[in-house]
């Protein structure tokens, strides 16, 4: 059997994707938009899904409102409405692309819901741009 629970998440971030060493032009060449030195923003929406076995006690796979607090904890309260260059300290030396903000969300949401469940983050950056990363 296999059985997922999702739980969807929201945050409004900042971030300026660029290659320390490159001229702003050769920036632009390569990131685009993204890579405007005053910075810019994203409606980022997030869907975490957990699988693993049913509890025959509770009949849940995990309680959402843990799952929920962890999310907020993890993601939403040190994300949203900050510079991720400048304020998240992940992101210090490392461009925040959608590619390794997902994988940075999956590796905290790993510490805190341990081995027992396989985690999947998928990740918005725009409504059409999104990855999808399963560690
Ligand atoms: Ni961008």
């Amino acid at each position: 059997m296999s059985l997922t629970v999702y739980r969807k998440a929201h945050f409004n971030a900042a971030h300026r994707l660029y290659k320390e060493g490159w001229s702003d032009e050769k920036n632009l060449e390569v990131f685009g938009k993204c890579s405007n030195p005053k910075y810019h923003g994203h409606n980022y929406e997030l869907e975490v899904g957990v699988s693993g076995e049913i509890d025959p006690e509770t009949g849940f796979l995990i309680d959402l409102k843990k799952l929920k607090e962890i999310i907020k904890e993890e993601v939403e309260d040190p994300f949203d409405h900050k510079n991720l260059n400048e304020e998240v300290p992940e992101f210090q030396n490392l461009n925040p692309t959608v590619e390794n903000i997902a994988i940075v969300i999956w590796n905290k949401l790993r510490e805190r819901l341990g081995p027992k469940y396989d985690i999947s983050v998928k990740l918005y950056e725009t409504p059409r741009n999104f990855v999808v990363y399963n560690g």
